[in-house]
């Protein structure tokens, strides 16, 4: 039997009534989000419980990143329309490396549509370590824009006339996701690029293969200095706010996405974001997120809110052991994962 799907006249009267009444709290506009009472609570409780885990270490296959100050820890919320909720070193600049993919993955996008990045670079997570060298041959025509050389693979396909119009754009981008101008740590730039010998070998793996649309050399130094570009954590997070506000940026308000393309960009964060962890992320955490071998993390409640930490010691997978707990239990007590809350 089929089911009755048309309203009764009762029904539609009581419909009516109701949509009469609840008019006048709709003029007033969206109602608050209902964690907010709790924001500056659980980034406190998150920072207070990890402050003294010493757990991993800092990243020193480029060379400069064991110089961070091991100790540094900060743990933000930003919400969408761009509040602030910190504890401790949000303030203090560090490399972005691998967090600045999704946000020059943004940029191919709204250049270009999603589909080009699904079929000139392809969204498949490798499950695989993120300089993976076994993954390029494996997945022959998908290289993941998340992983280095799917990475380097979007630094390529960015339209530009020239090197430095590439770089230009890639940079504006990441200062209008930051809603602020952020500047290259030279120093950083130096130290990774005069030791990136597995990231060439990509790019003239992929260059040989057709899956690169530069010159190999222009797109490692181009994506060599986006992952050099200072960020704080609080950067982070005002770019992760703006993912969570539908491409808008909360405190210059200018669209630096289409709104329409950021589901899509969510979802390579959800499926590769954390490397061969993912799935692990996914599980415990239940947001999209990026990290970054300089510490940094930001994850994104769709529609309300950003997540971010930073602290320099990494876990195996090249994750933050401090921000990742710190971010994961945010989430838990906030109740936030994109399937449901996550409590345990
Ligand atoms: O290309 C690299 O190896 C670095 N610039 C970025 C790697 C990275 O951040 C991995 N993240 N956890």
């Amino acid at each position: 039997m089929m089911a009755n799907h048309r309203i009764s006249f009762p029904a539609a009267l009581v419909a009516t009534f109701a949509m009469a009444v609840a008019a006048p709290a709709l003029a007033k506009g969206p109602a608050p989000d209902p964690a907010v009472k709790d924001f500056q609570r659980v980034v406190d409780a998150a920072y207070a419980k990890y402050k003294d885990l010493k757990d991993g270490k800092n990243a020193d296959y480029i060379p400069i990143l064991t110089e961070t100050p091991s100790d540094l820890f900060g743990v933000v919320i930003v919400t969408k329309d761009g509040k602030v909720y910190s504890a401790g070193d949000v303030d203090y600049k560090f490399s972005i490396q691998s967090v600045s993919k999704p946000f020059t993955a943004a940029l191919v996008m709204a250049q270009q549509g999603p589909g080009v990045l699904r079929e000139k670079i392809g969204v498949e997570p490798t499950g695989m370590s993120f300089n993976s060298k076994l993954a390029l041959a494996v997945y022959e025509d998908s290289v993941n824009p998340l992983v280095n050389a799917g990475a380097i693979a979007a630094v390529s396909l960015v339209q530009a006339t020239s090197e430095q119009d590439r770089w230009n754009r890639i940079s504006q981008n990441l200062s209008d996701f930051a809603g602020q101008p952020l500047t290259v740590l030279e120093k950083v730039y130096e130290s990774e690029y005069t030791t990136a010998f597995g990231n060439r070998g990509i790019a003239n793996l992929l260059y040989n293969w057709g899956r690169l649309y530069s010159e190999p050399e222009e797109a490692l130094r181009v994506y060599t200095r986006q992952c050099s570009v200072g960020v704080s954590a609080r950067d982070l997070g005002m770019m992760g706010a703006t993912l969570a506000n539908g491409g808008v940026n909360p405190l210059t308000k200018k669209q630096v996405m289409p709104a329409k393309h950021v589901p899509e960009l969510l979802a390579v964060m959800a499926t590769a974001g954390f490397y061969d962890e993912s799935g692990d992320w996914m599980y415990t955490a239940g947001l999209p997120a990026k990290t970054g071998v300089g510490g940094g993390i930001v994850a994104v409640v769709p529609g309300r809110f950003a997540i971010a930490a930073f602290s320099p010691r990494l876990n195996e997978a090249g994750n933050s052991v401090r921000s990742l707990n710190a971010i994961r239990d945010i989430a838990g007590e906030l109740g936030v994962g994109v399937f449901g809350p996550n409590p345990d």
